[in-house]
Protein backbone atom coordinates (compact mmCIF):
# COMPACT_ATOMS: atom_id res chain seq x y z
CA UNK A 1 0.00 0.00 0.00
CA UNK A 2 2.96 2.49 -0.76
CA UNK A 3 2.12 3.50 -4.09
CA UNK A 4 -0.59 6.41 -4.15
CA UNK A 5 -2.19 8.80 -6.31
CA UNK A 6 -2.90 12.06 -5.21
CA UNK A 7 -5.63 13.08 -7.35
CA UNK A 8 -6.26 17.24 -7.41
CA UNK A 9 -3.93 17.40 -4.11
CA UNK A 10 -4.62 21.41 -3.81
CA UNK A 11 -3.49 22.10 0.06
CA UNK A 12 -3.95 19.63 1.78
CA UNK A 13 -3.01 16.93 -0.18
CA UNK A 14 0.27 19.30 -0.63
CA UNK A 15 0.37 19.97 3.30
CA UNK A 16 0.25 15.82 4.02
CA UNK A 17 2.72 15.22 1.34
CA UNK A 18 6.02 15.41 2.94
CA UNK A 19 4.82 13.10 5.63
CA UNK A 20 4.33 10.61 3.45
CA UNK A 21 7.13 10.75 1.40
CA UNK A 22 9.24 10.48 5.03
CA UNK A 23 7.82 7.53 4.82
CA UNK A 24 8.79 6.14 1.69
CA UNK A 25 5.49 6.23 -0.14
CA UNK A 26 5.60 7.07 -3.97
CA UNK A 27 2.91 9.42 -4.55
CA UNK A 28 2.38 10.51 -8.35
CA UNK A 29 0.26 13.60 -8.65
CA UNK A 30 -2.79 14.05 -10.98
CA UNK A 31 -3.36 17.71 -11.36
CA UNK A 32 -5.80 19.51 -13.27
CA UNK A 33 -3.23 20.11 -15.87
CA UNK A 34 -3.45 16.31 -16.05
CA UNK A 35 -7.24 15.13 -15.75
CA UNK A 36 -8.73 18.91 -17.04
CA UNK A 37 -11.02 21.46 -15.89
CA UNK A 38 -14.15 18.89 -14.47
CA UNK A 39 -16.29 21.81 -15.27
CA UNK A 40 -15.75 21.94 -18.58
CA UNK A 41 -18.62 20.08 -20.30
CA UNK A 42 -16.07 17.72 -22.50
CA UNK A 43 -13.97 16.74 -19.03
CA UNK A 44 -12.58 13.33 -19.89
CA UNK A 45 -9.98 11.86 -17.80
CA UNK A 46 -9.24 8.68 -18.91
CA UNK A 47 -6.31 10.01 -20.96
CA UNK A 48 -4.55 11.16 -17.77
CA UNK A 49 -5.74 8.16 -16.07
CA UNK A 50 -3.87 6.00 -19.05
CA UNK A 51 -0.72 7.44 -17.53
CA UNK A 52 -0.62 6.00 -14.56
CA UNK A 53 1.85 3.27 -14.21
CA UNK A 54 1.14 1.39 -10.48
CA UNK A 55 -1.90 2.53 -8.23
CA UNK A 56 -2.34 0.85 -4.77
CA UNK A 57 -4.43 3.18 -3.49
CA UNK A 58 -5.90 6.31 -5.01
CA UNK A 59 -6.78 10.09 -2.97
CA UNK A 60 -9.30 11.97 -3.94
CA UNK A 61 -8.62 15.67 -2.61
CA UNK A 62 -10.35 17.66 -5.29
CA UNK A 63 -12.86 19.56 -4.94
CA UNK A 64 -14.68 23.11 -4.81
CA UNK A 65 -16.05 25.05 -2.23
CA UNK A 66 -17.85 28.23 -3.38
CA UNK A 67 -20.78 29.70 -0.98
CA UNK A 68 -23.87 30.29 -3.26
CA UNK A 69 -22.52 27.78 -6.17
CA UNK A 70 -25.60 26.64 -8.40
CA UNK A 71 -26.56 22.83 -7.64
CA UNK A 72 -25.51 21.40 -11.08
CA UNK A 73 -21.71 22.82 -10.88
CA UNK A 74 -20.90 21.63 -7.81
CA UNK A 75 -22.96 18.30 -7.92
CA UNK A 76 -20.58 18.04 -11.53
CA UNK A 77 -17.36 19.33 -9.77
CA UNK A 78 -17.83 17.08 -6.23
CA UNK A 79 -19.63 14.11 -7.47
CA UNK A 80 -19.88 13.89 -11.04
CA UNK A 81 -16.35 14.16 -11.83
CA UNK A 82 -15.12 12.51 -9.21
CA UNK A 83 -16.92 9.23 -9.70
CA UNK A 84 -15.86 9.35 -13.02
CA UNK A 85 -12.22 9.89 -12.44
CA UNK A 86 -12.62 6.80 -9.68
CA UNK A 87 -14.07 4.74 -12.20
CA UNK A 88 -11.69 4.97 -15.03
CA UNK A 89 -9.15 4.48 -12.36
CA UNK A 90 -10.57 1.17 -10.58
CA UNK A 91 -11.30 0.24 -14.77
CA UNK A 92 -7.57 0.27 -14.81
CA UNK A 93 -6.41 -0.71 -11.15
CA UNK A 94 -9.18 -2.93 -10.30
CA UNK A 95 -7.91 -3.61 -6.66
CA UNK A 96 -6.43 -0.09 -5.92
CA UNK A 97 -8.14 1.66 -2.60
CA UNK A 98 -10.13 4.40 -3.05
CA UNK A 99 -10.37 7.44 -0.55
CA UNK A 100 -12.79 10.31 -1.24
CA UNK A 101 -13.05 13.54 0.41
CA UNK A 102 -15.93 14.50 1.83
CA UNK A 103 -17.14 17.72 4.66
CA UNK A 104 -17.92 17.26 8.18
CA UNK A 105 -21.62 18.40 7.35
CA UNK A 106 -23.05 15.65 5.69
CA UNK A 107 -24.57 14.32 7.81
CA UNK A 108 -27.00 17.46 8.01
CA UNK A 109 -30.38 18.17 7.16
CA UNK A 110 -29.86 20.51 3.91
CA UNK A 111 -33.24 23.01 5.93
CA UNK A 112 -30.71 23.00 9.19
CA UNK A 113 -27.05 24.39 6.89
CA UNK A 114 -27.07 28.22 5.88
CA UNK A 115 -28.78 28.20 2.23
CA UNK A 116 -25.38 29.53 0.97
CA UNK A 117 -23.63 26.19 1.16
CA UNK A 118 -26.81 24.09 0.77
CA UNK A 119 -25.45 23.02 -2.85
CA UNK A 120 -21.92 22.58 -1.62
CA UNK A 121 -22.75 20.24 1.15
CA UNK A 122 -25.52 18.11 -1.01
CA UNK A 123 -22.81 17.59 -3.59
CA UNK A 124 -20.74 16.02 -0.74
CA UNK A 125 -23.96 13.81 0.07
CA UNK A 126 -24.38 12.70 -2.95
CA UNK A 127 -20.27 11.45 -3.43
CA UNK A 128 -20.54 10.29 0.30
CA UNK A 129 -23.62 7.48 -1.22
CA UNK A 130 -21.27 7.20 -3.93
CA UNK A 131 -18.47 5.93 -1.69
CA UNK A 132 -20.95 3.62 -0.14
CA UNK A 133 -22.26 2.17 -2.90
CA UNK A 134 -18.57 1.85 -4.55
CA UNK A 135 -17.05 0.27 -1.16
CA UNK A 136 -20.29 -2.55 -1.98
CA UNK A 137 -19.90 -3.27 -5.75
CA UNK A 138 -16.24 -2.93 -5.57
CA UNK A 139 -15.82 -4.72 -2.49
CA UNK A 140 -17.50 -7.37 -4.00
CA UNK A 141 -16.34 -7.56 -7.64
CA UNK A 142 -12.91 -7.04 -6.80
CA UNK A 143 -12.25 -6.66 -3.38
CA UNK A 144 -10.90 -3.08 -3.38
CA UNK A 145 -11.83 -0.90 -0.03
CA UNK A 146 -13.80 2.36 -0.72
CA UNK A 147 -13.50 5.25 2.34
CA UNK A 148 -13.60 8.89 3.07
CA UNK A 149 -12.52 11.62 5.20
CA UNK A 150 -15.11 14.16 6.38
CA UNK A 151 -12.79 17.21 7.30
CA UNK A 152 -14.06 20.02 9.62
CA UNK A 153 -12.40 22.78 9.61
CA UNK A 154 -8.53 22.30 8.58
CA UNK A 155 -8.02 25.10 5.79
CA UNK A 156 -10.27 28.36 4.97
CA UNK A 157 -11.19 28.20 1.62
CA UNK A 158 -9.04 29.18 -0.87
CA UNK A 159 -10.64 31.91 -2.46
CA UNK A 160 -11.93 34.75 0.60
CA UNK A 161 -14.80 35.28 -1.77
CA UNK A 162 -16.35 31.72 -0.04
CA UNK A 163 -14.52 32.31 3.59
CA UNK A 164 -17.41 31.49 5.93
CA UNK A 165 -16.95 31.65 10.00
CA UNK A 166 -15.30 28.10 11.13
CA UNK A 167 -17.72 27.23 13.59
CA UNK A 168 -17.63 25.51 17.27
CA UNK A 169 -14.98 22.73 18.17
CA UNK A 170 -15.12 20.06 20.76
CA UNK A 171 -11.57 19.58 20.49
CA UNK A 172 -8.22 22.06 18.52
CA UNK A 173 -9.21 22.19 14.73
CA UNK A 174 -7.82 19.58 12.66
CA UNK A 175 -4.92 19.94 11.10
CA UNK A 176 -3.16 18.39 7.54
CA UNK A 177 -1.02 16.02 10.03
CA UNK A 178 -4.38 14.66 11.60
CA UNK A 179 -5.63 14.06 8.23
CA UNK A 180 -2.32 12.34 7.66
CA UNK A 181 -3.10 10.23 10.25
CA UNK A 182 -6.43 9.20 9.26
CA UNK A 183 -5.60 8.48 5.72
CA UNK A 184 -2.74 6.01 6.78
CA UNK A 185 -5.16 4.67 8.94
CA UNK A 186 -7.76 4.08 6.45
CA UNK A 187 -4.66 2.48 4.35
CA UNK A 188 -3.41 0.14 6.48
CA UNK A 189 -6.36 -1.53 7.91
CA UNK A 190 -7.07 -4.31 5.76
CA UNK A 191 -10.80 -4.87 7.50
CA UNK A 192 -12.46 -1.06 6.94
CA UNK A 193 -14.13 -0.30 4.04
CA UNK A 194 -17.15 1.88 3.12
CA UNK A 195 -16.20 3.98 6.11
CA UNK A 196 -16.41 7.69 6.79
CA UNK A 197 -13.70 8.87 9.31
CA UNK A 198 -14.83 12.11 10.37
CA UNK A 199 -11.61 14.49 11.19
CA UNK A 200 -13.76 17.40 12.50
CA UNK A 201 -13.06 18.46 15.61
CA UNK A 202 -16.50 16.74 16.68
CA UNK A 203 -18.34 19.32 14.70
CA UNK A 204 -20.65 16.36 13.22
CA UNK A 205 -22.00 16.58 16.99
CA UNK A 206 -22.90 19.67 16.89
N1 LIG B 1 -9.93 22.80 3.64
C1 LIG B 1 -10.81 22.36 4.54
O1 LIG B 1 -10.77 22.73 5.72
C2 LIG B 1 -11.89 21.40 4.10
C3 LIG B 1 -13.04 21.27 4.88
C4 LIG B 1 -14.03 20.37 4.48
C5 LIG B 1 -13.86 19.61 3.33
N2 LIG B 1 -12.72 19.77 2.58
C6 LIG B 1 -12.56 18.96 1.36
O2 LIG B 1 -11.26 18.38 1.39
C7 LIG B 1 -10.69 18.35 0.07
C8 LIG B 1 -9.34 19.06 0.09
O3 LIG B 1 -9.52 20.39 0.57
P1 LIG B 1 -8.50 21.57 0.19
O4 LIG B 1 -8.90 22.72 1.05
O5 LIG B 1 -7.10 21.07 0.22
O6 LIG B 1 -8.93 21.86 -1.32
P2 LIG B 1 -8.29 22.93 -2.32
O7 LIG B 1 -7.01 23.49 -1.80
O8 LIG B 1 -9.38 23.90 -2.66
O9 LIG B 1 -7.92 22.02 -3.58
C9 LIG B 1 -8.91 21.53 -4.41
C10 LIG B 1 -8.30 20.80 -5.59
O10 LIG B 1 -9.35 20.65 -6.56
C11 LIG B 1 -8.87 21.12 -7.83
N3 LIG B 1 -9.91 21.80 -8.58
C12 LIG B 1 -10.70 22.84 -8.17
N4 LIG B 1 -11.53 23.20 -9.17
C13 LIG B 1 -11.24 22.40 -10.21
C14 LIG B 1 -11.78 22.28 -11.54
N5 LIG B 1 -12.78 23.08 -11.96
N6 LIG B 1 -11.27 21.35 -12.37
C15 LIG B 1 -10.28 20.55 -11.96
N7 LIG B 1 -9.73 20.58 -10.70
C16 LIG B 1 -10.21 21.51 -9.86
C17 LIG B 1 -7.79 22.15 -7.50
O11 LIG B 1 -6.94 22.27 -8.61
P3 LIG B 1 -5.94 23.54 -8.79
O12 LIG B 1 -4.89 23.34 -7.72
O13 LIG B 1 -5.45 23.39 -10.18
O14 LIG B 1 -6.79 24.76 -8.59
C18 LIG B 1 -7.14 21.52 -6.27
O15 LIG B 1 -6.17 20.58 -6.67
C19 LIG B 1 -11.71 19.02 -0.85
O16 LIG B 1 -12.46 18.02 -1.49
C20 LIG B 1 -12.59 19.82 0.09
O17 LIG B 1 -13.92 19.98 -0.39
C21 LIG B 1 -11.75 20.64 2.94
Amino acid sequence: MKRLVFVGPGRIGEAVRASFESEDYTITVLSRREYGNFLSPDFAPEAAVATLTACDAVIFFAGLFELNAPEARMEQANCGAIRRLAEAIHARFPQAQVITFLDARIHRTLESLPEAVRAYVKSKQTLAQWTLEAASDWGKSTGARVNAIAPGPVLPPPNKQHSEKAGDCLTPRPTPADVAAALKFLLHTPSVTGQVLYVAAGQQLL
